[in-house]
């Protein structure tokens, strides 16, 4: 996983952050194996959230780029992230949720505890197998307010020192008051880039001609701030019509929440390959979903909370406008620059060349 195999010669990956990507980094297949190399297997991937793991024993088998992960909270109630590969011959352990003390491989019955020793394996001498070196590697794993990350490398920074920037907005804004509901979480296959949907989640500049009757109405384009960014994270903000401002996070590489008065509501985003990628959506409420002066905002996110937020308007209107962007993604174009109301992308843009290419991310802004 953390082999220069795939690292690109330098300037193949150049980019101007000011300006949009070039094509090629929505269709070849080189950025997508140093965006592995890179990020997939180096940086904090968000993995799910902590209600999906909320008793002692639970485990919950995810994908962190190509390596199958297990995630499970321990007898001592702590999270714990395992290799999901067993250390006989490397078949799947876990490949759904559920509850248990020890990890059991369904092939010969190797089996592991909650930290990963091997503490059986049938039919062989004791002296037979050195069951240490068969110990299921760990991986980095934290949470942050609910959202639990999970890094490959554990080299990365901490969570706190990783969104500090925007932590406090994140508080102000009521975050620990709501209740995640992993049981409503969905993904969908995109047919576009991950940068492509991870970036239309992030700018609120499109919402004016992309959501004319779903969004704009009640948060205006026109109505958009920035508050603080960095290529660490990004807070942007806005007017809800009849309500407190939203405040948008954007947590590089693929996590983006917009924190309303009562909700929380999130798409998390994870390449497939170089022209797919699975857009997973989740959503974190006030216990009694009833309350609050919502109005029509209010019904709609009730019906989000009730009936899989996935299947709401604006999200098929931002589906069909990625995967035109990916459409175009053929041909070759000369990059655009931003617009001051999409500085978001530009901290994006310092993100991926802080990874993939060692540029050292110029200062925070706010
Ligand atoms: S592959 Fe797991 S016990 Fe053999
Ligand atoms: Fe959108």
């Amino acid at each position: 996983m953390k082999s220069n195999s795939t690292r690109k010669d330098a300037g193949q990956l150049a980019f101007d952050p000011a300006r949009a990507l070039p094509t090629a980094a929505y269709r070849d297949p080189a950025w997508l194996a140093a965006e592995k190399d890179r990020i997939w297997h180096r940086d904090w991937v968000f993995a799910t959230t902590e209600d999906a793991l909320a008793q002692r024993g639970d485990q919950i088998p995810v994908m962190i780029g190509d390596q199958p992960v297990l995630l499970l909270r321990n007898q001592a109630g702590e999270l714990v992230a395992l290799s999901n590969l067993c250390a006989h011959r490397g078949t799947l352990l876990v490949d759904q949720p559920g509850n248990a003390k020890r990890i059991q491989c369904p092939y010969h019955a190797w089996t592991y505890d909650d930290a990963g020793r091997l503490v059986g394996v049938p039919f062989a001498p004791s002296d037979a197998i050195d069951r240490p070196t068969h110990a299921l590697p760990s991986y980095r794993v934290e949470s942050w307010h609910g959202l639990v990350f999970v890094s490959l490398d554990n080299r990365v920074e901490s969570l706190a020192q990783r969104f500090a920037l925007i932590e406090s907005h994140v508080s102000a804004g009521g975050i620990d008051g709501l209740h995640h509901h992993s049981e409503l979480q969905t993904t969908e296959t995109w047919a576009c880039n991950w940068k492509v949907a991870i970036i239309n989640a992030m700018e609120s500049y499109h919402l004016f001609k992309v959501h004319p009757e779903t969004l704009e109405p009640f948060t205006p384009t026109q109505d958009a701030y920035y508050v603080a960014g960095s290529a660490r994270a990004t807070a942007t903000g806005g007017i809800f019509k009849g309500q407190d401002d939203y405040l948008l996070i954007s947590l590089p590489p693929g996590f983006v929440g917009v924190l309303t008065q009562g909700s929380f509501i999130w798409q998390a985003v994870h390449p497939v390959d170089a022209d797919r990628c699975a857009v997973r959506t989740g959503g974190a409420f006030v216990s009694d979903r009833r309350a609050g002066p919502f109005g029509r905002i209010g019904k709609w996110l009730t019906r989000a909370a009730a009936v899989a937020y996935p299947q709401s308007d604006f999200l098929l209107e931002d589906k069909a406008i990625c995967e035109r962007v990916q459409r175009g993604a053929s041909g070759e174009f000369i990059p655009g620059s931003l617009v001051p109301i999409e500085r978001v992308v530009g901290d994006f843009g310092d993100y991926l060349n802080w990874r993939l290419n060692d540029v050292e991310p110029p200062p925070a802004r706010n």
